[in-house]
């Protein structure tokens, strides 16, 4: 059964708590700008299309509190996360039809409603990929968990088994927050799509020995040249793939490129917390002495990247910047340049 991330009505977002996941599947009820802006920081809701549709209803119920106006709201909204720039592209979608004195709400679900629709026609998209490849790889969560509905990864996944397609999916376990056991696994398992969960040191197992025919992840920024933002240890996958001749595809909405980023390497990078990786499930797993780091993602170069799998067609990288100049890519999602975190 399809899942739902979020949805809106009458003064409430409400979006199923990604914290929660697999055990129990809890609905929060937000009506404030600051839980929302919590609820995104927190990873209650996540995945970069999701946070930038989470964000768009939060500008709503901003407007509808009275006590900010548009940009200090968003200010608010955007301090939350750094990398996704779905973030920025949501918030902006709303703030400016804010600040115009239009009607936020329509705003906000029409982008959402745009999002769905690329979303699906990812999975169009990408579906031919998989009709053929049958043990596919994935990394993180970039199902409809992390999209509202659908997913970017999981789409074209999604519509090759509704074609018939017999794909069988590896699932990342994606240290240190599990979002492939936790919430990819839960989607596939939902679904009754074959599958096994891995730990992420054995991708490189799977992937030399002959034993995954794709990989295919999201994305939370995409730079003009084609280099690529994703949950840390997706350059790992991309850098095995290509030695492997497997090839690497990454699925987004036109949100998800930043058309004016001239490549990866400014991409701001957000660190968490230490204690998300020197602890597992509330029980410290370290010395009590012991510190840690925590890249949340890492940018994969452009040249391991086989194509991206975008709403209108796989594009090429050395392709993308032509068809991000194109006025007809059918980039709905995120007109204009999205203002820098
Ligand atoms: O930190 P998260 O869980 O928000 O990171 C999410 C990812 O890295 C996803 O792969 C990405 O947002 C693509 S979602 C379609």
């Amino acid at each position: 059964m399809a899942v739902r991330a979020l949805w809106y009505r009458n003064g409430t977002l409400s979006l199923i708590d990604q914290r929660a996941l697999p055990g129990r599947t809890r609905i929060l009820r937000l009506r404030r700008l600051s839980e929302v802006a919590e609820a995104i920081r927190t990873l209650t809701v996540r995945g970069a299309p999701s946070i930038g549709v989470a964000a768009a209803y939060g500008m709503v119920l901003a407007r509808r509190e009275g006590r900010l106006g548009p940009a200090a709201a968003a200010r608010v909204l955007r301090a939350t996360r750094p990398t996704a720039v779905d973030l920025f592209v949501g918030i902006e979608a709303v703030r400016s039809v804010w600040a115009a004195g239009g009607d936020v709400e329509a705003a906000a679900s029409a982008y959402r409603d745009r999002l769905v629709e690329e979303c699906h026609r990812i999975g169009i998209s990408g579906a031919p990929l998989f009709q053929n490849a049958h043990r596919v790889l994935t990394h993180c969560n970039a199902g409809a968990l992390a999209t509202v509905e659908w997913g970017t990864a999981l789409a074209p996944i999604r519509v090759a088994r509704e074609r018939g397609a017999r794909l069988f999916v590896w699932v990342d376990e994606t240290r240190p927050l599990l979002q492939g056991s936790r919430l990819t696994a839960w989607e596939l398992a939902r679904e009754r799509i074959p599958h096994a969960v891995i730990a992420d040191n054995a991708a490189g197992y799977y992937l030399s020995t002959g034993q995954v025919d794709a990989v295919i992840v999201g994305a939370d920024r995409i730079a003009r040249n084609g280099d690529v933002a994703n949950k840390i240890g997706t350059y790992e996958k991309a850098v095995v793939a290509h030695e492997n001749r497997v090839p690497f595809y990454v699925a987004a909405p036109w949100s998800t490129f930043d058309a004016h980023r001239a490549n990866g390497r400014t991409i701001p990078v957000e660190e968490r917390a230490e204690a998300e990786v020197l602890e597992l499930a509330g029980h410290r797993m370290a010395p009590a002495a012991s510190h840690a780091r925590n890249p949340a993602f890492d940018v994969t170069p452009a040249r391991f990247v086989t194509g991206f799998v975008t709403p209108s067609g796989v594009v090429r990288p050395r392709d993308l910047a032509r068809r991000l100049d194109r006025p007809s890519r059918g980039r709905s999602t995120g007109r204009g340049p999205p203002p820098a975190p």
